[in-house]
This record gives structure tokens, C-alpha cells and sequence, in this order.
């Protein structure tokens, strides 16, 4: 597998920390010290699909390609406003796509078992030239008088497409089975024979239990798949981590003993991004040019689940 074309979307309107000081017992001090987010992303008049097409579009086009080209579309979401059709037919529908399409829910790891699928799918001869969308509006899912989440999240959208090719050398995706550590329901529509009792409940987080794993698992992964890549941690020219919070990327940095210039980062503009946080850093490092070709590069990502996965692969896309 190679990656052939990058693409991201934001929303337009920019919420800072100074704006939820104003309605929250939080300061920009607190957020900036704990995570490293100066500002977020939300979503106001628009909806996620109109992002999630955007990515999708411009992938597409620095690809090269158009949607007829595409044999396979795997949309990541864990939440948008539509239960059904997913948001991969909604793309698929405005892009004019005549392929299969599929979302799938591995929380924030999402584009790593995207990727994972992708490369399953061409391994099996079933498509070769793929379109990942990564969209996410994880601020509809905290309540937003709980500082100790809202503040952490934005929204976004960021989409690769992926054709035949060796660039990809390891990948692994995990799940823990935490399941409490990170989670939320919602309510159905009632039926008459629905007796138990259910409860819309926005995001519950434990933390410093979710800080400890992201820390711990990205670490082990991103080890693991470079040794399963025949590497060594220091020829890996780029580390990009899903964007949480900078102090976990600086932990994982710490504890794998590289250099902090290894490991990008845009958390500070758009917050926790769900799945969508990678593959939106690597657009924005493609177009600023700071990819090369023949740099190596290590993603790792961790979520709700609690799910994992990192990958190796070798870039060799010409701007
Ligand atoms: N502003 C000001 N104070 C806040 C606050 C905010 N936005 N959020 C929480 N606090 C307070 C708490 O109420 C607590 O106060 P207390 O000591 O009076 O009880 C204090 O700050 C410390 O809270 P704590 O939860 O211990 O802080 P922390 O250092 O663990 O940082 C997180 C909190 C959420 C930033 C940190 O645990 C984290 O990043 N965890 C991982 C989250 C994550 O990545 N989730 C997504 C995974 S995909």
C-alpha cells in the first residue's frame, strides 16, 4: 500500500480558550499547561458531511484521481448526525463515487484500522486504489459544562486515498477491552417492549486512566512496529501521534528516547480531533512540504475501547 494523496477540512468558526473562560471555571493557563490546546474547531452551520466531502475532494485531487478511479471508500466516525446512511454514502453520493463504501468506529484509532482494512482489501485483490475519510465532531459528545472534557475536543476532517504499492512495512491494531475508561451512550428510539432503562450520558472520562494507556500503548506499538519493520526507533524520521494532548506526545517522545523535533504536532489549533487528528497533520505537513521522499514515518493512535494501533511506512509521494 502507498498513500497517494492527502486532503483535510475545518470548520470555520475558531473557539479559543479565552471564549470558554467565559462560561467555564477554566482559564487559558490550565488548558494550555495540561495539553498544550490554544484553540479548537467547531462545527456551527455546518455539518460534518460538508467537511468529511471537502477532505474527501481534496484528497482526491492531489491524488490525481477522480471518485470513478476509487474501487473502495472506509469512512472513520464515531459520530455525526445521521445514524443511517453512513457517512461514507453521504460521500460517496457527492463525490459521484460507483464503488463499495463502509464506516467504520475504532474511536480515535480509526485511521490506523483504516489503513489495516485497506491494506487487507488489496492484499485480497478485492480494490487498489482506496479513499479513507477520517470525520469527527467528538464536541457534540461532552457536556459542555464539564470542564474537564469540552475543553479537550475539536472538530475535523482529514482523508488519504492509498493505491497498490510497498511503502506500508508493519502495522498492528490492539484492543484492550477497557471499555469504562472512555465512554457514551444514548438513547434509542423507545419500542413497547424496550423495558430497560436508558440514559443519554455524555462523554465520561477517566483521565489520568486514559493518559496512562495512551502513554503506555503508544509506546509499545510504535516499538513493536518498528522492529516488525526491520528499523531502528532512530531511522524513523517522523513520529505522528494522534493529537490528544502535546504532554502525552511529549511522554511517548521522552520514554522512546527521541528527539521532540520528531514529533509533530498541530493540537495546539484544532484539540482532540478523534480520528480525523492524523491524517489532518499529515495533510498539513504534505503541503507545507516537509515530506520527503524516502522519509520514514510512524503513526500511533489510541481510543475508546480501548483501541490501539501504530504503522510503519516509507513516503514516497512528490509534492
Ligand atoms: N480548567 C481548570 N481546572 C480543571 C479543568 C479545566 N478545564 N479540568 C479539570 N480541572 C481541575 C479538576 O477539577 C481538578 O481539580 P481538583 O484538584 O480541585 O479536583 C484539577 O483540575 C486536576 O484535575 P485532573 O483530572 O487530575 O487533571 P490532569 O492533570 O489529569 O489533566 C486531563 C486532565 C484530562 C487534561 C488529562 O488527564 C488528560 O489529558 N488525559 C487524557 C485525555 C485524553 O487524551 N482523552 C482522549 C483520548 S482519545
Amino acid at each position: 500500500m502507498k498513500i497517494i494523496g492527502t486532503g483535510s477540512a475545518h470548520p470555520s468558526c475558531v473557539v479559543t480558550n479565552d471564549m470558554l473562560a467565559q462560561f467555564l471555571d477554566t482559564s487559558d493557563e490550565w488548558i494550555v499547561t495540561r495539553t498544550g490546546i490554544k484553540e479548537r474547531r467547531l462545527l456551527s452551520d455546518e455539518e460534518l458531511k460538508d467537511l468529511a466531502v471537502d477532505a474527501a475532494r481534496k484528497a482526491l485531487d492531489s491524488a490525481g484521481m477522480q471518485a470513478k478511479d476509487i474501487d473502495f471508500i472506509i469512512c472513520s466516525n464515531v459520530v455525526n448526525e445521521y445514524v443511517t446512511p453512513s457517512l461514507s454514502c453521504l460521500i460517496h453520493e457527492a463525490v459521484q463515487a460507483s464503488c463499495p463504501c463502509v464506516d467504520i468506529n475504532a474511536a480515535c484509532t480509526g485511521f490506523i484500522y483504516a489503513l489495516q482494512m485497506a491494506e487487507a482489501y488489496q492484499t485480497a485483490g478485492m480494490a487498489k486504489n482506496i479513499l479513507i475519510v477520517c470525520a469527527e465532531e467528538p464536541t457534540r459528545m461532552v457536556d459542555w459544562s464539564d470542564r474537564s472534557t469540552c475543553v479537550l475536543f475539536g472538530d475535523g476532517a482529514g482523508a488519504v486515498v492509498v493505491t497498490e504499492g510497498t511503502d506500508l512495512k508493519a502495522i498492528k491494531t490492539t484492543n484492550a477491552s477497557k471499555t469504562e475508561v472512555l465512554v457514551q451512550k444514548r438513547v434509542l428510539q423507545p419500542t413497547p417492549y424496550a423495558t430497560k432503562k436508558s440514559e443519554n450520558l455524555p462523554l465520561v472520562m477517566l483521565g489520568q486512566e486514559v493518559f496512562k494507556n495512551a502513554v503506555s500503548s503508544s509506546v509499545r506499538d510504535l516499538k513493536e512496529v518498528v522492529s516488525k519493520a526491520g528499523m531502528e526507533l532512530t531511522d524513523i524520521d517522523y513520529f505522528l501521534l494522534h493529537q490528544a494532548n502535546i504532554r502525552i506526545v511529549e511522554f511517548v517522545g521522552h520514554h522512546l528516547d527521541m528527539p521532540k523535533e520528531k514529533f509533530p504536532h498541530n493540537v495546539e489549533f484544532y484539540g482532540n480531533t478523534s480520528s480525523a487528528s492524523i491524517p489532518m497533520l499529515l495533510d498539513e505537513m504534505n503541503a507545507r512540504g516537509d515530506l520527503k521522499k524516502g522519509h520514514k514515518l510512524a503513526f500511533s493512535a489510541f481510543g475508546a475501547g480501548f483501541t490501539t494501533g501504530a504503522c510503519v511506512l516509507e513516503w514516497s509521494m512528490e509534492k
